[in-house]
């Protein structure tokens, strides 16, 4: 992030298989800061993100949801748009992969490599597992079945192509002990060298489009698609012009980051370097893999119900204070921990309390005290000297902490300037100096506290650029100055005589915990709607000791299969305790039989057993629908077969 220097920065393209999560929400936040900080230094800046669209991920998804896979993107991609939007992300461009513009680069490299002898065809062994259509490595499996569903595996030989990236393992291995920066942070760098310990094999880079035709087809063999990762990597380089734009290319090309997760770190350091250098291409400056968000001390996972929605956090609390919390809260490179009351008490301590308290009181006092208009810089004393100091000192430290990544530690800087200007006004009383008629006192030190929150509010801008640019107006910049500018912010002294302030109002408002916030909402929107009661239809009303006739318990689904000659049907064994039945079920539109073994849920164990397309079904499991959509009524937790649901 260097005057004179570009600076490109992307973000892994996410899946379209679901909606967005915090984990995808963060590392878009973090290069939106980055690129914001870029153009703050006035670096000439392009921010890339978009979506990974093709593949079996996306594939199953539509089939699930019984849509088409294009459908599917397009359906998908939407909602990481919107989110963005939300966010005030301020991507430069954003690319989907099954844009032309995209596919025939992808196409253009499969056929260079392939001509060049870079790329061959081999007979591949593997394990494959004909329901799941899956195929495993002998080290996937799991004593010898499928890892997915635990049944039984076939030996298959196929062919396939390969990319030759064996040949260029012990280059690699040069170049990242040669190139420190290359892969961050440190032990991410030691990790890929382990991995590299080991012989590297040649990469698959085709799949059959018998076993999965949601791809890009093969230049040179139209019986093929080719394998999602050398598909969604190309990203990188096809959304600036490689092989349609020289000149285009070749200005932003190699980026300063890639911004990764520790999940796909291999795909980035080892399989993405090696296609590069295949393709003669300039290594990226620096691979950069963030830790995890964890939801308390949980990983967070579908399965344990703790996905955190970034649209309802910022919705709750506000985008800004969302976007500051992630970024002071997490140290580049480790995990870090998302909690509600994590987030709340942040939020109180450094922007309700600090920052938001302040900015109000010091505007407040040159509105009351001064009509709003801000004196001439006066003449510093020697109090002001530890204010100015630190002030200043954080606008370096910003800067050199991110040239090291270390967000937090320069925004814990920033914050520790604003409890600086609190220490300041506390101490200098400017309501003491207003009623003893030291006007000259008074002017200096709502100069200077108004001083500080300028240049603080121009380092948080890239973090939070809503309320800073609210703070900011308030303080009487011009328009034009509302984005902030790195000269501006290293001199002190940038508010001129007669700005006029403006009330910012409450910038961050405390707030309280969300359960009780959520209860206090629903509360009022209770009580703004004032349900009329309904008239109840008195022949529809059950006595409970009919309730009381159905037996409902809760069933671990055991295995699922289709039931043969009926579409919308699936067979599934379920395990009660002390007996497994067999149900048929009308979920096959909405479930695939391979994600339903494991999952408990419940069922009304004594309905009178029934025959339905020749398959004998014995209870009734219960599901919610709604326009054309089912979910099954699950149980929380590890429930076993057998419980009584009452
Ligand atoms: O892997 N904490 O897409 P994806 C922090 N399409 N970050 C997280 C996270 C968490 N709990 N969960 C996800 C793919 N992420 C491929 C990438 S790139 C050429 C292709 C973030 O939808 C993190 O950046 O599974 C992670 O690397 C990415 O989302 C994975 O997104
Ligand atoms: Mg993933």
């Amino acid at each position: 992030m260097n005057k004179g220097e570009t600076f490109y920065v992307t973000t892994p393209i996410y899946y379209v298989n679901d909606r967005p999560h915090i984990g995808h929400a963060y590392t878009t936040i973090l290069a939106d800061v980055l690129a914001r900080y870029a153009r703050l230094l006035e670096t000439p800046t392009f921010f890339l993100t978009g979506t990974d669209e093709h593949g079996q991920k996306v594939y199953e998804a539509a089939r699930k949801n019984g849509i088409t896979p294009q459908q599917q993107c397009d359906d998908t991609v939407v909602r990481f748009q919107e989110l963005w939007k939300t966010l005030e992300i301020t991507h430069d461009d954003f690319i989907r992969t099954t844009e032309p513009r995209h596919e025939q680069v992808v196409q253009q490299i499969l056929q260079d490599l392939y001509d060049r002898g870079e790329i061959y065809a081999d007979d591949y062994e593997g394990w494959y597992c004909v329901p799941c259509e899956r195929f495993f490595t002998e080290k996937d499996l799991i004593e010898g079945n499928c890892r997915e569903c635990g049944r039984p595996v076939q030996k298959l030989v196929e062919r396939n192509y390969f990319f030759r990236m064996s040949a260029y393992q012990d280059w690699l291995v040069d170049y990242v002990e040669q190139h420190p920066d290359f892969i961050q942070p440190a032990h991410r760098r030691q990790e890929t060298l382990g991995f590299l310990r080991q012989p590297l094999c040649d990469l698959c880079i085709s799949r059959p489009k018998s076993r999965l035709s949601w791809g890009i087809e093969l230049p040179f063999d139209a019986g093929y698609v080719t394998y999602v990762w050398f598909d969604a990597l190309v990203n990188y380089i096809s959304a600036i012009g490689y092989l349609s734009d020289d000149v285009r290319f070749n200005h932003w090309w190699p980026p300063a980051y890639h911004l990764i997760g520790k999940d796909i770190l291999t795909t980035h350091t080892v399989y993405w370097p090696t296609m590069l250098k295949a393709m003669g291409l300039e290594m990226p400056k620096t691979i950069f893999a963030h830790g995890w968000w964890l939801v308390g001390k949980d990983k967070m996972s579908k399965s344990l119900g703790n996905v955190v929605n970034p649209m309802e956090t910022a919705e709750i609390y506000g985008v800004d204070p969302f976007r500051y919390f992630l970024l002071a809260e997490m140290t580049l490179g480790q995990d870090a921990s998302f909690t509600e009351e994590g987030f709340v008490t942040r939020y109180n301590a450094d922007l309700a309390n600090d920052l938001g308290n302040l900015a109000s009181r010091v505007v407040k006092m040159i509105l009351r005290n001064l009509n709003g208009t801000l004196p001439a810089p006066p003449e510093l004393t020697d109090a002001e000297t530890e204010l100015v100091e630190k002030t200043l000192a954080a606008v370096k430290h910003m800067e050199n902490y991110l040239n090291d990544m270390q967000l937090d530690r320069g925004l814990a800087e920033v914050m520790a300037a604003v409890r600086e200007c609190n220490r300041y006004f506390e101490q200098m009383a400017p309501w003491q100096l207003a009623k003893d008629g030291s006007t000259d006192d008074l002017e200096r030190v709502l100069y200077c506290a108004a001083e500080c929150l300028r240049i603080v509010s121009g380092l948080l801008f890239p973090v939070m650029p809503g309320k800073m640019t609210t703070l900011r107006r308030s303080l009487g910049l011009p328009e034009k100055d509302l984005k902030p500018r790195i000269e501006e912010l290293a001199q002190w002294g940038g508010l001129e005589s007669g700005m006029r302030m403006a009330d910012p109002g409450s910038l961050f408002p405390r707030v309280e915990p969300r359960d009780q916030a959520t209860a206090t909402t629903q509360k009022k929107q209770a009580e703004a709607r004032k349900p009329t009661p309904a008239k109840q239809d008195e022949s529809n009303l059950v006595d409970i000791k009919d309730v009381g006739r159905l037996s409902l318990k809760t069933a671990r689904i055991v295995s699922a299969e289709p039931v043969e000659g009926a579409d919308k049907l699936l067979k599934l064994v379920v395990d009660l305790g002390v007996e497994q039945r067999q149900i048929v079920a009308g979920i096959a539109k909405h479930y695939n039989p391979d994600e339903l073994p494991g999952k408990t849920i419940v069922v009304i164990a004594n309905l009178k057993p029934a025959v339905i397309r020749g398959v004998e079904s014995n209870g009734m499991l219960l599901a919610a629908q709604s326009k054309g959509e089912m979910r099954l009524v699950t149980v929380e937790d590890k429930v076993p077969g057998g419980w009584q649901v009452s």
